[in-house]
């Protein structure tokens, strides 16, 4: 049973993928399949369900390298099970952001990653990481954007006394949190929720818009 409390509202609404679609897919415009490099810096559950939504066969891509920054995350148990190559890139070893982004962008080029898809990088990119990949940047952030921009959107949200908040899948440019919006869940705020409650139900969403996200964005995009 569908219920509020469970569900959300998802924006644009997802087809079943590889049903009809009014956008080409990868799959109908690619040769081979794209090749997602994927940069998380903690528990990495948004890594693992577009991975998982890859085993399953509703997102026609593959993740050709995991990034992360910091070597106890918990995201590199996650890559070691689903047999994902993961270099971390210590940002602590790098004296700049620019630095850092120059090293990532040396790992994507060199695993032939298309795209990049930033699942909980918890570091400001630069346009060295941007420019590199122009328009095929995507992050996920825990709010509806425009609202709630930057860090703890969940908590300030959740402060703020909204009775609708969720999550947004958009384009990465300089300004942070602004790019072009792909994907949006509504997640209603209950009247029991805390932080933690709030915040479960949120990443549920997330893990269905991620890979639908990925989906449309690599579909629309140049290969
Ligand atoms: C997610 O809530 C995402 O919106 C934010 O960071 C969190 C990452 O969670 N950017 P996980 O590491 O994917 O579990």
């Amino acid at each position: 049973m569908t219920t509020w409390e469970q569900d959300a509202l998802i924006s644009p609404p997802i087809r079943p993928m590889g049903g009809p679609s009014e956008h080409p897919t990868v799959n109908q415009t690619a040769t081979r399949r794209v090749r997602l490099g994927i940069m998380a810096s903690g528990s990495g559950s948004n890594f693992e369900a577009i991975v998982q939504a890859i085993h399953s066969g509703q997102l026609n891509a593959e993740v050709a390298v995991l990034i992360y920054n910091n070597p106890t995350a918990t995201v590199i148990e996650r890559a070691t099970r689903l047999g994902i190559p993961a270099i971390c890139l210590d940002h602590r070893q790098f004296a700049t952001r620019e630095l850092l982004d120059q090293a990532i962008v040396g790992v994507l080029v060199s695993y032939q990653a298309d795209w990049v898809v930033m699942a909980g990088w918890m570091r400001i990119v630069t346009p060295v990481l941007i420019n590199a990949f122009p328009n095929r940047v995507l992050n996920i952030h825990p709010s509806l954007l425009p609202s709630f921009k930057g860090s703890r959107a969940i908590e300030q949200a959740f402060q703020s006394g909204v009775k609708i908040t969720g999550c947004t899948v958009h384009h990465v440019v300089t300004e942070v949190d602004s790019g072009d919006i792909v994907m949006q869940a509504a997640v209603p705020v209950l009247d029991s929720d805390t932080l933690e409650t709030l915040q479960a139900r949120l990443q549920i969403q997330e893990h269905k818009i991620y890979p639908a996200a990925i989906a449309i964005a690599v579909g629309l995009g140049i290969l």
